[in-house]
């Protein structure tokens, strides 16, 4: 069964550590993901079986439980339940599910996200929530025949290959993966158009080639890398989908280079947080080409105005521009939607290069397990 494949570890190879060469094997890693799910202009879930297809044919409503990296992977596959399938979809940290009363909508899927498959807290959320009416259970998961797998009622794998650095990488962008053609195999009974669909799969089989393009800026990321090395604070940004992602670029400057760093909604900066702006405090701003970047750039000049240090991932034709007190890397033009897939990967790279400055131990960070198998 696909479920049952294992895949090996291998070693570093020609890489200083693990999390380097998991970051570099995300082009092949989002390959293997779609390997036999993608047609023409359709996807292919077959794998998932008669009943399983039938289940989400069904699906009406969604309930996301996960922790970490994965519970951003949640939150940014809870804008394209909402946006593209048009269905309520929540999400909840697994460790905080027992204390909501959610209330279960009919025909309501529980979806787990899991790289390991046996962590702790969402093993827990899961046989809580099968006390609960939930039409059915799927968990999105990179190793067979882990805990999560046998439990659930359906499975679609990841397929990233063994994830060996704590920090978790490939692993994130392959659930953003599976995550977006889960949503695309419910949204094609909830109104997605087969334009719709087309699109997606078109924007799907062009991301390996774009991500390999994304990791050709490693050595200008290195650079920037220099400017955290003596920083102990740092803030990121990010709107709609980008939100998550900006939580994942803090996760990961925090838990392998042990920086304070904290994530929020651009739009809340005014809220508060512009308190915190000053040389000292450098930000980093996901912004990718959208209707958003207008906003996002008025974000911009308030921290610039503050003496903050901005450091802006934008696509090329965005015209954002450098400018004193603030630096611009260029990522690829891609479609909106694969946008938070892509952006991931400039900050996974800014996370390993401050680590290495700072001479942590990258693949084991300290106080940190692969699977957090205690509650
Ligand atoms: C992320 O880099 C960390 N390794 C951690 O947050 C991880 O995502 C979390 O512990 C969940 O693990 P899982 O995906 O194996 O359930």
């Amino acid at each position: 069964k696909e479920s049952d494949i294992e895949h090996d570890a291998g070693d570093k190879g020609q890489y200083r550590h693990y999390m380097l060469k998991e970051i570099h094997e995300q082009p092949d890693a989002i390959a293997n993901t779609l390997e036999g799910r993608l047609g023409e202009q359709k996807l292919n879930l077959d794998n998932l079986g008669k009943e399983g297809l039938d289940i989400l044919s069904k699906t009406k409503a969604v309930q996301i439980v996960a922790c970490g990296t994965s519970y951003h992977g949640a939150m940014v596959a809870r804008y394209w339940f909402e946006e593209l399938a048009g269905i309520p979809c929540r999400v909840e940290i697994a460790s905080e599910f027992r204390y909501r009363k959610f209330f279960v909508p009919d025909n309501c899927l529980f979806v787990t996200i899991s790289q390991s498959g046996e962590t702790a807290d969402t093993l827990a959320a899961l046989q809580l929530a099968k006390e609960q009416g939930y039409m059915a259970s799927l968990s999105i998961c990179n190793v067979p025949g882990s805990s999560m797998v046998r439990e659930s009622d359906m499975a679609l794998m990841t397929r990233a290959g063994a994830e060996i650095g704590v920090a978790s990488t490939k692993a994130f962008t392959t659930q953003l993966t599976a995550l977006l053609m889960l949503v695309t195999a419910v949204g094609r009974h909830t109104g997605m158009t087969e334009a719709q669909e087309a699109e997606i799969v078109k924007a799907l089989r062009e991301l390996p080639h774009h991500i390999k393009d994304t990791l050709t800026l490693s050595d200008d990321i290195e650079a920037m890398a220099e400017d955290f090395a003596h920083k102990h604070h740092s803030l990121f940004l990010g709107r709609g989908t980008q939100y998550p992602i900006a939580m994942e670029g803090a996760l990961k400057l925090k838990e392998i280079s042990y920086i304070h760093a904290e994530a929020y909604a651009a739009g809340e900066l005014k809220h508060g947080p512009l308190a915190l702006i000053d040389d000292d405090m450098p930000v980093i701003v996901v912004a990718p080409n959208n209707d958003l970047l207008e906003k996002l750039k008025s974000n911009m000049e308030e921290v610039r105005a503050r003496g903050g240090q901005l450091y802006v991932f934008a696509d090329r034709d965005s015209r954002v521009n450098e400018a004193e007190g603030m630096k611009v890397l260029p990522v690829d033009q891609v479609p909106e939607i694969v946008a938070p897939i892509l952006y991931t990967i400039p900050l996974q790279l800014l996370s390993y290069f401050v680590a290495i400055i700072k001479g942590t131990d990258v693949d084991q960070p300290r106080n940190l397990a692969k699977s957090v198998t205690v509650e």
